[in-house]
């Protein structure tokens, strides 16, 4: 289906249909499946037959947005699941096991930072966190043999510094652990990690794939380009004898190991997507290129303004020609930086308050990828679980203002910020 353009499969890549079906992808809402030949269920339960048994492993109508979602991506297969927090541990539940270690980049956002450096070392998986600038010896030493996954973002939330993935694809090949990105902030419109070497990428689909605020959810999608039979990961090569011995690598071939996270961590973990989350993503996908391109095209403007604003000390938008990352901005993300700006205010935190009180339609929300402009201050919010040693590190700083640009009218939303930040008290 790659002969079409991204556009084309965003708006027309929805669904198979019989004679007559419905023009929309309906949402099927029925937790079980009618069957007239029992040895058919047998196989199915066998991975024999592809198809639906039980809505906690599959359901036709996620099934659609999982296949939408591959597609996109330029993937081999995708499981839908009940957020991006799922999907992060599905990967590293689909990986490792007590004992074994993950790299991931240090930037990351605070959710995702907890999981792995707090939950999953209580489970004896134990994560180094590495920044992104340090160079690739640095980033090399990091590995040890029991690594099982290098866990990255394509722009980090919210430190919007955007991924260099071709010199980290580089360095999880040569160290023999698949390259896992988190493109929840980029979208598949902006970039597909696959392409640059990347061999998973998850999304918290809450974000821009909805785009309404409406439902919280996640996808893995495996890239099927990594070589598991490496030594490092006997429980994708050696029979599963919770499936009469099946092996998913010569079972599923390239596919091993999304078959694996859905017959495996889906069933027995359970963070299932439901179909009506899955319909409603299905919808927001039609729109995605036109929204991310509006969301760009805005916060660029946005990302202007504020850097010429005199109550703004800084501001890190990846378009910017001011980023750090803009070398990375130009080759990753040509289409644009997506809808988030991290600024500074003067005055710190006391005058980020100060700010979000004096907004008019701007609301205060913890969210982004939504269609409406919303702030946060993610030092007292999202991050706040950090200690402050690790904000920084996360380039989260007392006075950064965390700002998701929808896609109103850009002057509009500049006037609303320019109003609140002009009646500030602050002493300069
Ligand atoms: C980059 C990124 N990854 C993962 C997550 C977690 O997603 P969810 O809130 O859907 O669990 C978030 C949430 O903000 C995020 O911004």
């Amino acid at each position: 289906m790659k002969k079409y353009e991204l556009e084309t499969l965003c708006v027309q890549s929805q669904e198979n249909f019989e004679e007559g079906e419905s023009r929309v992808y309906p949402i099927v809402q029925s937790t079980t499946y009618n069957y007239k030949d029992p040895d058919y269920v047998a196989a199915l339960f066998d991975l024999e037959e592809d198809g639906h048994m039980y809505s906690r492993i599959s359901n036709p109508t996620v099934a659609v947005f999982e296949n939408n979602m591959a597609l996109l991506e330029g993937g081999v297969g995708a499981v839908a699941v009940s957020s991006g927090q799922a999907a992060t541990s599905m990967v590293a539940l689909n990986l490792c096991n007590s004992g074994d270690h993950i790299v991931a980049l240090s930037t990351l956002y605070g959710g995702t930072f907890s999981l792995l450096s707090s939950s999953f070392k209580k489970i004896g998986i134990n994560t180094t966190f590495v920044k992104p600038d340090s160079s690739i010896e640095e980033i090399k030493a990091c590995f040890k043999d029991n690594t099982k996954m290098f866990f990255t973002e394509t722009i980090g939330n919210p430190g919007m510094n955007v991924l260099d993935i071709e010199k980290v694809a580089a360095i999880a090949k040569e160290m023999e652990v698949p390259l896992v990105v988190d493109n929840t902030i980029a979208t598949p419109y902006l970039c597909r990690p696959i392409e640059y070497g990347a061999n998973i990428v998850i999304h918290s689909t809450t974000k821009y794939i909805d785009g309404q605020g409406t439902c919280v959810g996640g996808v893995v999608v495996d890239g099927g380009n990594f070589n598991w039979d490496n030594g490092k990961f006997p429980d994708l090569v050696d029979p599963d004898p919770s499936y009469h011995g099946l092996s998913y690598l010569d079972t599923f071939k390239e596919a091993a190991f999304i078959a694996k996270a859905r017959t495996h961590v889906l069933r027995d973990y359970g963070s299932t997507m439901s179909a009506f989350n899955a319909f409603i993503y299905n919808r927001g996908l039609e729109t995605l290129h036109i929204r991310m391109q509006r969301h760009s095209e805005n916060a660029l403007k946005v990302a202007k303004f504020l850097e010429n604003h005199e109550n703004v000390t800084w501001v890190n938008y990846p378009s910017l020609e001011s980023s750090e990352t803009y070398e990375q901005a130009k080759k990753y993300l040509p289409k644009g930086g997506s809808g988030m700006i991290l600024f500074g205010i003067k005055g710190g935190a006391e005058a980020g308050k100060e700010f979000t009180r004096n907004l008019e339609f701007i609301k205060l929300a913890v969210h982004l990828g939504d269609a409406r402009t919303c702030l946060l201050h993610p030092a007292s919010t999202t991050h706040r679980q950090l200690s402050e040693e690790d904000q920084i590190k996360a380039g989260v700083l007392p006075e950064a203002i965390r700002i998701n640009v929808g896609i109103e009218n850009a002057n509009d939303i500049i006037k609303d910020l320019d109003q609140a930040l002009r009646k500030l008290k602050v002493k300069n």
